[in-house]
């Protein structure tokens, strides 16, 4: 048997209990029962990095709006489908205060997580032209969005944005758009899973080629403000979260609580859609809804369809926190900087230990360290690496789930990792180190 600091025969046996066909292929989802029955048998904690959660507690301001909206009684009243008021209001606030960029109140729209904004986009934008019937991805990025298309039978193309950042960007978008199938990009910024965060000039380019080829991109901003390279904490003060909305009025932004507020729990997150796109006449959409005004087509067709709004308290409990960003009341950067100052401990703890961080440039500049990143180990898939760590304690998931051809690679997300187990994650990568000598 062999000496791992996690038993081997116990490790092994769940493994082939789990049924789970391989180790690296599977689900997020997968890889954490599996962890769970592990730990559970032998009693060890595992250095846990597998799922993409929030590891603080919610915004206290919004739980207690939620509170106050649920003694009030909203309850028992249907939610407008487009928000409450209130929630719309802050919505375009925010953008303005922290992107600044201008929308109307009308076109921000509250969705069940950020993931029914994603659904509802792919939804309607597959809708507007009828030869226009394929999402592209710039891959790397959340499984979950590849699945979406899957369950609703759409197409979509993808590509791994590793080899074409900087100018190499406009050719290889040019040869997806010039075929005139595509009707939206989406890519998330900062990105999950490798952090890498698109330069001004690389936004630049994906919104003129946008205008050029009328293609929507859906901006997800599952991570907004989180590059903590920059300060984007100050309302209305420069610098701001880059956005592609400069560059385009041709687009849709998905920001979500789940991580900026640690609000994961109560799914909630909102679409914005620019002015020109929300009052976009596509008569192809009579084919499916009774308007063909886009922003109408995606409020009383599509979310109307999916779940005729979004829970009412929270949406109470989102326009406090937004409020509260907004006055410059609540810092939710410094909240969650904390990920940032942990992803710099841990990263250097697996370089340390003969590991290499995969994606690790922005254009010339150094990655952000932030919510997850990416590692390898020389002579490692990603796959295999990510069975041989369980018999060490630590788990992740394959980057080959994500869209990325980095075939070696894994990520790992910090936010579940506590400072308590730096030293055993570090006594672990050790001795993974000494067991497989570069
Ligand atoms: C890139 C990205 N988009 C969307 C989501 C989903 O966000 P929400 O919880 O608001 O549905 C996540 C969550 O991990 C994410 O990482």
């Amino acid at each position: 048997m062999k000496d791992t600091p996690i038993n081997y025969e116990i490790v092994t046996r769940h493994i082939a209990e789990s049924k789970i066909r391989s180790i690296g292929k599977a689900s997020i989802r997968e890889i954490k029962r599996l962890i769970n029955g592990i730990e559970k048998e032998t009693g060890e904690k595992f250095v846990r990095m597998e799922m993409g959660v929030p590891g603080l507690p919610a915004t206290e301001i919004g739980v207690l709006a939620e509170i106050e909206a649920l003694k009030r009684g909203v309850a028992a009243v249907y939610p407008d489908i487009e928000g409450v008021p209130l929630l719309k209001q802050e919505a375009a606030r925010f953008v303005k205060m922290f992107l600044d960029i201008e929308v109307d109140a009308a076109n921000c729209l509250p969705t069940v997580g950020s993931m029914q904004g994603g659904f509802a986009a792919f939804l309607t934008f597959s809708k507007i032209h009828k030869e226009k019937d394929t999402t592209l991805f710039i891959d790397p990025g959340f499984p979950v969005h590849h699945q979406q298309h899957r369950v609703l039978g759409q197409k979509f193309e993808s590509f791994d944005v590793y080899e074409y950042r900087g100018e190499k960007l406009r050719a290889k978008l040019e040869s997806y758009f010039s075929k005139g199938n595509i009707h939206s990009v989406l890519y998330s910024n900062p990105n999950n899973p490798s952090w890498i965060c698109f330069t001004d000039t690389e936004l630049r380019i994906i919104g003129e080629l946008a205008n050029q080829y009328n293609v929507i991109i859906i901006e997800d901003l599952a991570y907004v403000a989180m590059d903590f390279r920059k300060d984007y904490s100050k309302p209305g003060v420069p610098p701001f979260q880059p956005t592609v909305a400069k560059y385009t009025d041709n687009y849709v932004m998905l920001i979500s609580s789940s991580k900026a507020f640690s609000y994961a729990g109560q799914r909630i997150g909102l679409m914005i859609v620019s002015n020109k796109l929300f009052n976009t006449q596509a008569p192809d959409l009579l084919q499916y809804y009774t308007t063909d005004n886009v922003g109408r087509a995606l409020i009383f067709g599509t979310v109307y369809a999916l779940s005729a709004g979004t829970a009412h308290s929270t949406q109470y409990a989102l326009a406090a926190m937004l409020k509260a960003a907004n006055d410059g009341d609540l810092d939710f950067v410094e909240v969650v900087r904390e990920y940032g100052e942990k992803a710099k401990i841990m990263k250097k703890m697996f370089t340390g230990n003969g590991f290499n961080i995969v994606y690790d440039k922005d254009e010339d500049d150094p990655i952000a360290d932030g919510f997850y990143f990416t590692f390898s180990y020389p002579g490692f898939t990603g796959e295999a690496l990510l069975e041989e760590m369980l018999y060490y304690g630590i788990s992740a998931i394959a980057l080959s789930i994500t869209g990325s051809e980095r075939i070696e690679g894994i990520r790992a997300c910090v936010s579940l990792v506590t400072r308590e187990q730096f030293p055993t994650l570090e006594a672990r990568l050790k001795k993974f180190h000494e067991s497989h000598p570069v």
